[in-house]
Protein backbone atom coordinates (compact mmCIF):
# COMPACT_ATOMS: atom_id res chain seq x y z
CA UNK A 1 0.00 0.00 0.00
CA UNK A 2 1.67 3.56 -1.09
CA UNK A 3 1.14 6.28 1.04
CA UNK A 4 -1.88 7.88 -1.25
CA UNK A 5 -3.27 4.37 -0.80
CA UNK A 6 -2.76 4.72 3.34
CA UNK A 7 -4.09 8.28 4.13
CA UNK A 8 -7.23 7.20 1.77
CA UNK A 9 -7.92 3.83 3.83
CA UNK A 10 -7.44 5.49 7.24
CA UNK A 11 -9.64 8.50 5.93
CA UNK A 12 -12.65 5.86 5.07
CA UNK A 13 -11.90 4.55 8.14
CA UNK A 14 -12.68 7.89 9.88
CA UNK A 15 -15.62 9.02 8.09
CA UNK A 16 -17.63 4.98 8.61
CA UNK A 17 -16.99 5.78 12.22
CA UNK A 18 -18.99 8.66 12.28
CA UNK A 19 -22.85 8.80 12.37
CA UNK A 20 -22.44 12.13 10.00
CA UNK A 21 -20.26 12.41 7.44
CA UNK A 22 -18.76 16.01 6.74
CA UNK A 23 -16.72 16.31 3.59
CA UNK A 24 -14.92 19.71 1.91
CA UNK A 25 -13.38 19.85 -1.61
CA UNK A 26 -11.50 22.00 -2.43
CA UNK A 27 -9.96 23.88 -5.33
CA UNK A 28 -8.81 27.38 -6.93
CA UNK A 29 -11.54 29.16 -7.57
CA UNK A 30 -14.50 27.24 -6.03
CA UNK A 31 -16.05 27.85 -9.34
CA UNK A 32 -15.30 24.74 -12.04
CA UNK A 33 -13.73 21.85 -10.07
CA UNK A 34 -15.11 21.59 -6.12
CA UNK A 35 -18.40 22.81 -6.65
CA UNK A 36 -18.64 20.04 -9.69
CA UNK A 37 -17.22 17.70 -7.11
CA UNK A 38 -20.37 19.00 -4.34
CA UNK A 39 -22.99 18.30 -7.07
CA UNK A 40 -21.54 14.98 -8.24
CA UNK A 41 -21.15 13.51 -4.34
CA UNK A 42 -24.48 14.88 -3.16
CA UNK A 43 -26.21 13.43 -6.36
CA UNK A 44 -24.75 10.12 -5.21
CA UNK A 45 -25.22 10.32 -1.84
CA UNK A 46 -28.80 11.24 -2.52
CA UNK A 47 -28.98 8.40 -4.92
CA UNK A 48 -27.90 5.88 -2.43
CA UNK A 49 -30.04 6.86 0.18
CA UNK A 50 -28.12 8.57 2.44
CA UNK A 51 -28.73 11.87 2.62
CA UNK A 52 -29.18 12.29 5.87
CA UNK A 53 -25.57 10.87 7.19
CA UNK A 54 -23.28 12.88 4.92
CA UNK A 55 -22.54 16.90 4.96
CA UNK A 56 -21.32 18.04 1.77
CA UNK A 57 -19.67 21.42 0.94
CA UNK A 58 -17.18 23.02 -1.75
CA UNK A 59 -14.63 26.13 -1.09
CA UNK A 60 -11.49 27.64 -2.85
CA UNK A 61 -7.95 28.55 -1.39
CA UNK A 62 -8.34 31.52 -3.60
CA UNK A 63 -11.01 34.51 -3.16
CA UNK A 64 -10.95 35.85 -6.50
CA UNK A 65 -14.89 34.41 -7.26
CA UNK A 66 -16.43 34.65 -3.73
CA UNK A 67 -20.58 34.89 -4.15
CA UNK A 68 -20.22 33.89 -7.83
CA UNK A 69 -22.46 30.72 -9.32
CA UNK A 70 -20.04 28.06 -10.66
CA UNK A 71 -18.58 28.81 -14.17
CA UNK A 72 -21.21 28.48 -16.86
CA UNK A 73 -19.35 26.14 -18.83
CA UNK A 74 -19.48 23.81 -16.28
CA UNK A 75 -22.53 24.49 -15.04
CA UNK A 76 -23.58 23.77 -18.41
CA UNK A 77 -21.71 20.26 -19.24
CA UNK A 78 -23.04 19.16 -15.46
CA UNK A 79 -26.45 19.94 -16.69
CA UNK A 80 -26.28 17.41 -19.34
CA UNK A 81 -25.41 14.60 -16.99
CA UNK A 82 -27.94 15.46 -14.44
CA UNK A 83 -26.54 17.75 -12.14
CA UNK A 84 -27.20 21.08 -11.12
CA UNK A 85 -24.71 23.43 -9.65
CA UNK A 86 -26.28 26.22 -7.75
CA UNK A 87 -23.09 26.72 -4.88
CA UNK A 88 -22.29 30.04 -4.38
CA UNK A 89 -18.28 30.54 -3.98
CA UNK A 90 -16.41 31.17 -0.79
CA UNK A 91 -12.77 30.89 0.11
CA UNK A 92 -11.47 27.94 2.27
CA UNK A 93 -10.68 28.82 6.24
CA UNK A 94 -8.93 27.51 9.25
CA UNK A 95 -12.06 27.04 10.64
CA UNK A 96 -13.24 24.41 8.28
CA UNK A 97 -10.70 22.04 9.85
CA UNK A 98 -12.97 22.20 12.49
CA UNK A 99 -16.03 21.53 10.76
CA UNK A 100 -15.16 18.97 8.66
CA UNK A 101 -14.05 15.51 9.09
CA UNK A 102 -12.39 15.07 5.04
CA UNK A 103 -10.66 18.03 2.69
CA UNK A 104 -9.94 16.93 -0.34
CA UNK A 105 -7.91 19.06 -2.70
CA UNK A 106 -8.19 18.88 -6.45
CA UNK A 107 -4.49 19.42 -7.05
CA UNK A 108 -0.89 19.88 -5.58
CA UNK A 109 -1.14 23.30 -5.38
CA UNK A 110 -4.53 23.30 -3.20
CA UNK A 111 -2.93 20.86 -0.61
CA UNK A 112 -0.11 23.00 -0.34
CA UNK A 113 -2.41 25.62 0.67
CA UNK A 114 -4.27 23.70 2.50
CA UNK A 115 -1.40 21.81 4.63
CA UNK A 116 -0.16 25.81 5.36
CA UNK A 117 -3.52 26.75 6.72
CA UNK A 118 -4.18 23.25 8.74
CA UNK A 119 -4.00 24.53 12.62
CA UNK A 120 -3.41 21.34 13.76
CA UNK A 121 -0.94 17.90 13.03
CA UNK A 122 -4.64 16.22 13.40
CA UNK A 123 -6.40 18.83 11.16
CA UNK A 124 -3.91 18.26 8.67
CA UNK A 125 -4.54 14.33 8.54
CA UNK A 126 -8.15 15.23 6.71
CA UNK A 127 -6.38 16.68 3.70
CA UNK A 128 -6.69 13.87 1.19
CA UNK A 129 -6.36 14.56 -2.22
CA UNK A 130 -8.96 13.71 -4.90
CA UNK A 131 -6.59 11.66 -6.54
CA UNK A 132 -6.83 9.11 -4.05
CA UNK A 133 -9.68 7.90 -4.98
CA UNK A 134 -8.92 8.08 -9.26
CA UNK A 135 -8.97 4.59 -11.05
CA UNK A 136 -10.00 5.35 -14.60
CA UNK A 137 -7.17 6.79 -15.56
CA UNK A 138 -3.89 6.42 -13.99
CA UNK A 139 -2.16 9.37 -15.86
CA UNK A 140 -4.07 11.69 -13.75
CA UNK A 141 -2.66 12.10 -10.02
CA UNK A 142 -4.57 15.55 -9.93
CA UNK A 143 -8.12 16.92 -11.11
CA UNK A 144 -6.56 19.41 -13.94
CA UNK A 145 -7.63 22.63 -14.09
CA UNK A 146 -10.43 23.15 -16.93
CA UNK A 147 -10.61 27.20 -16.65
CA UNK A 148 -8.42 27.67 -19.82
CA UNK A 149 -9.50 24.37 -21.34
CA UNK A 150 -12.10 24.03 -23.90
CA UNK A 151 -15.29 21.34 -23.81
CA UNK A 152 -12.80 18.50 -23.34
CA UNK A 153 -11.34 19.87 -20.01
CA UNK A 154 -15.09 20.26 -18.49
CA UNK A 155 -15.72 16.47 -19.35
CA UNK A 156 -12.72 15.10 -18.33
CA UNK A 157 -12.72 16.96 -14.60
CA UNK A 158 -16.88 15.19 -14.50
CA UNK A 159 -15.58 12.00 -15.49
CA UNK A 160 -12.54 11.97 -13.05
CA UNK A 161 -15.16 13.26 -10.18
CA UNK A 162 -17.58 10.85 -11.09
CA UNK A 163 -15.22 8.17 -10.83
CA UNK A 164 -13.50 8.89 -7.64
CA UNK A 165 -17.00 10.54 -5.63
CA UNK A 166 -18.26 6.93 -6.50
CA UNK A 167 -15.44 5.14 -5.37
CA UNK A 168 -15.16 7.16 -1.84
CA UNK A 169 -19.41 6.91 -1.45
CA UNK A 170 -18.69 2.69 -1.69
CA UNK A 171 -16.23 2.50 0.54
CA UNK A 172 -17.17 5.11 3.62
CA UNK A 173 -20.96 3.55 2.97
CA UNK A 174 -20.01 -0.22 3.00
CA UNK A 175 -22.82 -1.99 4.60
CA UNK A 176 -21.78 -4.10 8.26
CA UNK A 177 -21.66 -8.10 7.16
CA UNK A 178 -24.86 -9.07 9.12
CA UNK A 179 -23.80 -11.35 12.30
P1 LIG B 1 -11.34 25.97 -10.22
O1 LIG B 1 -10.95 26.70 -11.59
O2 LIG B 1 -10.15 26.13 -9.29
O3 LIG B 1 -11.57 24.58 -10.62
O4 LIG B 1 -12.58 26.69 -9.69
C1 LIG B 1 -10.46 28.02 -11.65
C2 LIG B 1 -11.36 29.06 -11.64
C3 LIG B 1 -10.90 30.36 -11.72
C4 LIG B 1 -9.54 30.60 -11.83
C5 LIG B 1 -8.65 29.55 -11.82
C6 LIG B 1 -9.11 28.25 -11.72
N1 LIG B 1 -9.09 31.93 -11.94
O5 LIG B 1 -7.87 32.11 -12.12
O6 LIG B 1 -9.88 32.86 -11.86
Amino acid sequence: MNNCDNKRAMAEERLRQVPVKRVLFVCLGNICRSPAAQGVMQSIVDAGGASSSWVIDSAGTGDYHTGDLPDKRMRVHAMRRGYQLTHRARQVSEADFGRFDLIVPMDASNERNLRRLAPTPEDEEKIVPMAAWINIASRYDHVPDPYYEGAEGFELVLDLLENACDRLFEAVNEKKQPL
